[in-house]
């Protein structure tokens, strides 16, 4: 539960920006941060530092990703991680010599943070207007929501956004003939 300046009752149901489901206040958080903050207040990872604290956290999240030997790259925000996404699709590529491969699907009405990169992934029209963002810079192209409240197309059942969206992105006419096409055959196979 959180207060506002004038004494009102908030039931904080997002977790702030999905980031204190642990709540606020949790005594052990505020343990945990005050040890550290008295043993190593700070250090960075900047040119090849590290600190014990890093390492330990990185094994920890290497152990639970489903990735053999997964390496962990620390960023400060989920802007600051996605363009990081970025630039390591950018360098890879550049690296085995494919730096025509540099594309990125992104949905309409999806958010991915505010930095000119992030915001760039971001499909919200209050991100991007007026920023002037690299989007071709970039090499973003977009395709649809995966909601059917506000994005279905005129005609388009629910049935066929929600079980055709993730598998294939393609134009509305396409996806439109495509998802009713398996949709059919679908219903026929439920038939017979
Ligand atoms: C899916 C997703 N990506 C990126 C971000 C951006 O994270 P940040 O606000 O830490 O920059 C958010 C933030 O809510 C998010 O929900």
């Amino acid at each position: 539960m959180l207060f506002d300046n004038k004494g009102k009752k908030y039931l904080e149901a997002m977790s702030g920006l999905w980031c204190t489901s642990l709540g606020y206040n949790n005594q052990e958080l505020i343990d945990a941060a005050s040890q550290q903050l008295s043993k190593l207040s700070y250090s960075h990872m900047f040119g090849g530092k590290t600190h014990q604290v890093g390492i330990d956290l990185a094994e920890k999240i290497s152990d639970m990703v489903p990735t053999k030997d997964a390496k962990v790259f620390f960023g400060n925000s989920g802007s600051d991680a996605n363009d990081t996404n970025i630039k390591l699709l950018r360098y890879y590529f550049n690296a085995i010599g494919k730096p025509q491969k540099y594309k990125i699907i992104v949905r309409e009405r999806s958010y991915h943070g505010v930095t000119v990169a992030s915001a760039s992934l971001t499909g919200l029209p209050v991100n991007h207007t007026n920023f002037d963002l690299p989007f071709s810079a970039l090499g973003i192209l977009r395709t649809d929501a995966t909601q059917y409240y506000h994005c279905s197309h005129v005609g388009e059942l629910e049935v066929e956004r929600l079980l055709f969206m993730r598998i294939y992105s393609a134009s509305p006419c396409a996806q439109s003939i495509f998802s009713r096409l398996i949709l059919i055959s679908l219903l026929h196979f439920i038939g017979s």
